[in-house]
């Protein structure tokens, strides 16, 4: 079955976002844009329908999906015990690219919350985003919409070359702002613990509450390893080619990629770099793909996944990454997603 794709601008798109609704509504799947990635949308109160999500993906069962809201009542039908702090966060970035993480009423099934007694709830801010949840009249459980382990989806092509015919429909509202997905915050413990760090920093999370926990780490569980947040031990954001990242100063950085790439060239391998602009003026390979300015995170945020998926293309043996990027502010969270990418990290 064609997956309908609908784009915000066209004409027919009005139409498009109320069929949509309907999908939603009737149990099918939709994809939709939000500020941080693609969603993959779906009823999270109909298992069914939840179902159809973990299929089309071929995610792990016990990972838990995120589910959108538009209102705060609608926040208050499927959690319970939320606490002045997670009201606080609300307030201060609701709509916005923050998840909490709080004790689930009975009404959400097992399937949504993956077998767990909490659930993680997010008000996005995308008007495309917002319009489908409040038409449908349904809270919309939706992870990225990308195969599982494959690199997050950012524009609309992303989502139809993993989806394509898999699911009902698509809204395509252009290129995600922000590029990473949104922090996730445990507010169900003592102190309120970062799952995934995002655009909303432990920083930010700190200035308005008070107080945060780091519960994360940036590379996938070792075995034996316990998951507070079950989507820490798979792997993630893998393309097919292999990746390798290069941490340390700027100028160790750049000799080893040097040397990478013509020992590369030496065995008749071709390499992909992906490299801060002032990285770039320094070495060469076969192909390139900018990450910004080395002290603007924000533009690697934005293309990290682009990159990673353009990069994987272009056929070449080896993927170089460029780990001299600033790792303040959002660049905590553009490294731990190229920490968990990479098969390899040197530090220089
Ligand atoms: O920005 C985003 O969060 C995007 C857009 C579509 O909203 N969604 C997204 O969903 O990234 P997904 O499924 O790719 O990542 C959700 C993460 C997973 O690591 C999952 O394990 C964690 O959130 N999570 C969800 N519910 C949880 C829960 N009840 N307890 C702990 N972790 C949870
Ligand atoms: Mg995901």
């Amino acid at each position: 079955r064609r997956t309908l794709a609908f784009k915000s601008g066209d004409k027919d798109f009005e139409a498009g976002l109320k069929q949509a609704a309907d999908i939603i509504r009737e149990g099918g799947t939709v994809a939709f844009p939000t500020e941080t990635v693609y969603g993959l949308g779906a009823d999270a109160l109909n298992a069914d329908a939840v179902l159809k999500i973990f299929k089309a993906k071929g995610r792990p069962a016990d990972n838990p999906l995120i589910v959108h809201i538009e209102s705060k009542e609608q926040c208050s039908e499927l959690a319970e015990e939320i606490s002045a702090d997670a009201l606080k966060l609300m307030d201060k970035f609701w709509p916005g690219p923050l998840t909490l993480i709080l004790k689930a009423k009975n009404i959400v099934p097992d399937i949504t919350t993956g077998g767990l007694d909490t659930v993680g709830l997010r008000m996005p801010e995308n008007p495309v985003a917002l319009e489908l949840i409040r038409r449908s009249e349904r809270a919309i459980a939706a992870p990225s919409a990308n195969t599982s382990g494959s690199p997050s989806p950012t524009t609309a092509r992303h989502v139809i070359q993993d989806l394509d015919g898999k699911i009902d429909a698509i809204l395509d509202g252009g290129a995600a702002e922000i590029g990473l997905e949104s922090t996730v915050v445990d507010m169900t413990g003592e102190v309120p613990t970062i799952l995934r760090p995002g655009h909303v920093t432990a920083e930010d999370i700190k200035k308005c509450i008070g107080k945060v926990r780091v519960g994360y780490k940036d590379r996938t569980l070792e075995e034996g390893e316990i998951a507070r947040s079950p989507g820490m031990k798979y792997t993630h954001y893998s393309p097919k080619t292999k990746v390798i990242l290069i941490e340390g100063d700027a100028e160790d950085v750049r000799k080893t990629i040097a040397s990478i790439v013509s020992e590369c060239h030496r065995e008749g391998e071709r390499v992909g770099l992906f490299v801060t602009d002032e990285t770039a003026e320094s070495v060469k390979a076969d192909e390139t793909y900018s990450l910004g300015k080395r002290n603007v995170p924000s533009q690697a945020a934005r293309s990290i996944f682009m990159g990673l998926r353009h990069l994987d293309t272009t056929n070449i043996d080896l993927i170089v990454v460029d780990g001299t990027l600033n790792k303040e502010g959002i660049g905590a969270a553009v490294f731990n997603r190229l920490r968990k990418a990479a098969d390899r990290i040197i530090n220089a």
